[in-house]
C-alpha cells in the first residue's frame, strides 16, 4: 500500500531563474496548507546525494517573493546522472521520510527527475524554471518575462550609443540552443532583426540581413543573436560582416548572466505562485512525473516525457513581424 503523501521535498537545479523563490514560497505554504510536511532541499540532487536538507516552516519563505536567485541555491549535479549517485539520493529520501519531491529546474532537472521517479517509482512533479523557454507543453517557463524585460532595458540603453555613432551591434542573449529570447527581445527592444537557432539551417540569416540592406531608413542597427553554436553567436557574426563587409563599424556585446539575475516580474511571481499551488495538488491528487505548464492563461499538467522530448517550436509569424517592422 501506498504511503499517505505527509512531506514534500523541494529544490531548485540546473541554472537559476528570477521566480525560483516565488516557487519556492508557493510550494511551502500550499503544503502546509494542505497539512503537509516540507522540507527544503539545498544544491539541488547534490544536496539529495550529499543530504543538506532543512525542514520549511511558512517563516522560511517570508520575504522572497521579490527576490531573485534561488535561496535553496542551485547546481548541475553529474552525480546524480549515475545510477550509483540516484542510489544514495533515494537513500536519503527514505531517511528523511519524504513522500514525493518538486523540482524546479529546465530540462536537465527534468530529465533527471523522470530518471529517478521510474527508477524508484516514486512521485516527482516538476515546475519548468528556466529563462530559456525552452521545454514543451507551456506558453511559458519561469523566470522568461523577467530576463525578457532585462534584456529589452540592456538593449534601450545600447540604442543610446548605437545611434550616436551610427553603428551596427550585434548583442548576444542567452537560451542555449532556443530563440525565443533573442526573438521575443529584438520585437521588444524595436531591433532591426534576430538571428536564431530554429532557422539556421534554412537560410543564411546575415546574409538576409545584409541584402535587405539592415534598416533602410536609418544609420545604426542592432541585431539580437541567439547564443548557439548554429548561429555562430555574435562575436562569429560580427567578424564575418567585418570581413565581407568593412563598411559598417561593428561592436558586439554579450549581455550574459545579467539576464538570470533581478527582481522577478509580476507574471513570474503569478506564474509561480500558480505553478507551485498546482504541482502541491497534482501530488495530492495521485499525479507523478508530470511538469506544471501554462496554456492560453490554464495550468495544464504535462507528463515528464512530453515536455522534455519534444522541441518548442517558435512562432513563425513572429519572424514575419519583426522583419514587417524593421523597414
Ligand atoms: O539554461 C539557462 C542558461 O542560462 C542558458 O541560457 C545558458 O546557456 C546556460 O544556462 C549558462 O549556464 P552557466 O550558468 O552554467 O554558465
Amino acid at each position: 500500500m501506498e504511503r499517505k503523501l505527509k512531506c514534500i521535498g523541494v529544490l531548485t537545479s540546473g541554472g537559476d531563474a528570477p521566480g525560483m523563490n516565488a516557487a519556492i514560497r508557493a510550494v511551502t505554504r500550499a503544503a502546509i496548507y494542505n497539512g503537509v510536511e516540507v522540507k527544503g532541499i539545498y544544491r539541488g540532487y547534490k544536496g539529495l546525494i550529499s543530504n543538506e536538507i532543512v525542514p520549511f516552516k511558512t517563516q522560511n519563505v517570508s520575504n522572497i517573493i521579490q527576490q531573485g536567485g534561488t535561496i535553496l541555491k542551485t547546481a548541475r549535479s553529474q552525480e546524480f546522472q549515475t545510477e550509483e549517485g540516484r542510489k544514495t539520493a533515494y537513500e536519503t529520501i527514505v531517511r528523511e521520510k519524504i513522500d514525493a519531491l518538486i523540482v524546479i529546474g529546465g530540462d536537465g532537472t527534468l530529465t533527471g527527475a523522470r530518471i529517478f521517479s521510474e527508477e524508484y517509482n516514486f512521485p516527482v512533479a516538476g515546475l519548468p524554471g528556466t529563462i530559456d523557454n525552452d521545454l514543451y507543453g507551456t506558453d511559458t517557463t519561469l523566470g522568461y518575462d523577467t530576463a525578457l524585460n532585462t534584456i529589452m532595458q540592456a538593449v534601450d540603453k545600447i540604442r543610446d550609443t548605437a545611434t550616436s555613432h551610427e553603428r551596427l551591434f550585434f548583442i548576444e542573449v542567452m537560451g542555449r540552443n532556443a530563440g525565443f529570447l533573442a526573438l521575443d527581445g529584438a520585437i521588444a527592444s524595436g531591433a532591426e532583426a534576430a538571428i536564431i537557432p530554429e532557422i539556421a539551417t534554412e537560410v543564411d540569416q546575415l546574409e538576409e540581413l545584409i541584402k535587405n540592406g539592415f534598416r533602410k531608413s536609418k544609420n545604426s542597427s542592432i541585431v539580437l543573436v541567439a547564443e548557439s553554436e548554429i548561429t555562430g553567436g555574435a562575436i562569429g557574426l560580427a567578424s564575418r560582416v567585418q570581413k565581407e563587409y568593412p563598411q559598417y563599424d561593428v561592436r558586439v556585446t554579450i549581455l550574459g548572466h545579467i539576464q538570470r539575475g533581478g527582481s522577478p516580474t509580476a507574471n513570474d511571481r503569478i506564474l509561480a505562485s500558480r505553478m507551485g499551488a498546482a504541482a502541491v495538488d497534482a501530488l495530492l491528487d495521485g499525479q507523478r512525473n508530470v511538469m506544471t505548464g501554462i496554456q492560453n492563461d490554464e495550468i495544464v499538467l504535462v507528463p515528464f516525457s512530453k515536455a522534455i522530448k519534444n522541441d518548442k517550436p517558435i512562432n513563425r509569424n513572429l519572424l514575419e513581424t519583426l522583419r514587417i517592422l524593421s523597414i
